[in-house]
């Protein structure tokens, strides 16, 4: 097993990774928790539910079952209602604690729902897609969706610990794997290009979820973002780093549709038009951008944005969080594992597009 350490101000908690590790978590409940509360949507309590409740009652706590509708559609209020409806039906008070079992939007619903009951109750995260295991899971971001914008109600809750069984993985399509990868891959690209390195040697083994070379990519990649969140929880500087290959991703995510794409596969792509930004701008390396369109195909995420004029990808950026007052700002590496954020003006932005 490996243990990542996360220190922020909002807290401080282990990541253990191992695969198996679902029938080990009871070890992360606190021994003065009252009640249980598993929270997860129908598709992952058929696949690891029965496991996990084992797990829980080894503790001898009441363990109370809480189940979501899968799908980002219901990351909202109405969903919330749902849990603080379960939460207060069974009367947990404010020892009780939130397991929550699945993804990135089963964790961030659910932390959200551990950030306002009562104000304030502990959860534990147990990520079971890829994505969530390197990124969502970890950093203290919760959230639901409302109408008019993604993730646009929320809180930084940290979790007391995040459990990663890493064989959960197994059971996932292939396309949620590659997502996830991309992802994996990023933390090369912002922070370590040693790391990006061994990936690029290793994706063969990591697409099959070998389980060495996929217990070392979760547990890097959690240390890095690990390493980011601890220097700045709440994204008032550096944090802003995580979101390379974004700007350009929430754009075809948005201009596609919502689901078309996964998330991580938008951002695969967008992280090829993002160092191609980074050459015309910040001077990375030819050899370097050709790196990471190669491990961008590798782990079978898409390399060619859609064919869009150039006006409607400048109105999809500009409603990406991180365009301020009219300019375009974006995450860019002046080398391999070296990352900035800084505006670009539109006609440089334009001449990048125009090499798709
Ligand atoms: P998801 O939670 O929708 O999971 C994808 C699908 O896989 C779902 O149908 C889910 O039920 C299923 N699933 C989960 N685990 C499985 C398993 N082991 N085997 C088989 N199927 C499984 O999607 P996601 O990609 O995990 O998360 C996306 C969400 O994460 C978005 O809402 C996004 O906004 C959020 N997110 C949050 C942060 C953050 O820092 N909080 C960061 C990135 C993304
Ligand atoms: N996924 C970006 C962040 O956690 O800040």
């Amino acid at each position: 097993m490996s243990v990542v350490h996360v220190q922020t101000p909002g807290g401080n908690y282990p990541i253990q990774v191992a695969p198996g590790r679902l029938d080990l978590m009871a070890e992360s409940i606190p021994s003065d928790a009252t009640t249980l509360a598993l929270i997860t949507n129908p598709t992952v309590f058929a696949l690891y539910g029965e496991r996990v409740l084992q797990a829980l009652n080894t503790t001898g706590k009441k363990v109370v079952q809480i189940l979501i509708e899968d799908g980002e559609q219901y990351k909202n209020g109405k969903t919330l209602d749902v849990i603080f409806d379960g939460l207060l039906q069974n009367r947990l008070d404010r020892k009780a604690v939130i397991v929550a079992l699945g993804g990135g939007v089963v964790g961030d619903i659910s932390g959200f729902a551990a950030a306002c009951f009562m104000r304030g109750i502990r959860f534990i995260q147990v990520p079971t897609t890829l994505l969530s295991q390197v990124d969502s899971s970890v950093g203290g971001k919760t959230a639901i969706n409302h109408p008019l914008g993604k993730n646009m109600i929320g809180a930084f809750y940290q979790p007391i610990a995040v459990e990663i069984d890493i064989h959960v993985l197994k059971t996932l399509p292939k396309r949620e794997i590659s997502a996830g990868l991309a992802e994996v891959i990023k933390y090369g690209m912002i922070t370590d290009a040693d790391f990006l390195d061994w990936c690029l040697a290793n994706t063969d083994a990591l697409n099959a979820l070998e389980d060495e070379p996929t217990q070392y990519a979760v547990t890097r990649s959690c240390e890095l973002k690990a390493y980011v969140v601890s220097q700045d929880e709440r994204e008032s500087g550096l944090r802003a780093i995580l979101n390379f290959g974004h700007t350009f991703g929430h754009a075809i995510e948005a201009g596609l549709g919502y689901g078309k794409w996964l998330h991580g596969e938008a951002v695969g792509c967008g992280m090829i038009m993002a160092a191609e930004l980074s050459a015309e701008v910040c001077g990375l390396s030819a050899q370097s951008v050709q790196k990471i369109r190669d491990l961008v195909a590798a782990i079978g995420c898409p390399t060619e944005p859609p064919k869009w004029d150039h006006d409607k990808w400048i109105d999809l950026m500009g409603l990406d969080k991180k365009a301020e007052g009219g300019q375009l700002r974006f995450v860019l590496l002046p080398e391999l594992g070296k990352s900035v954020v800084q505006t670009v003006d539109v006609a440089t932005v334009k001449k990048v597009l125009a090499k798709f």
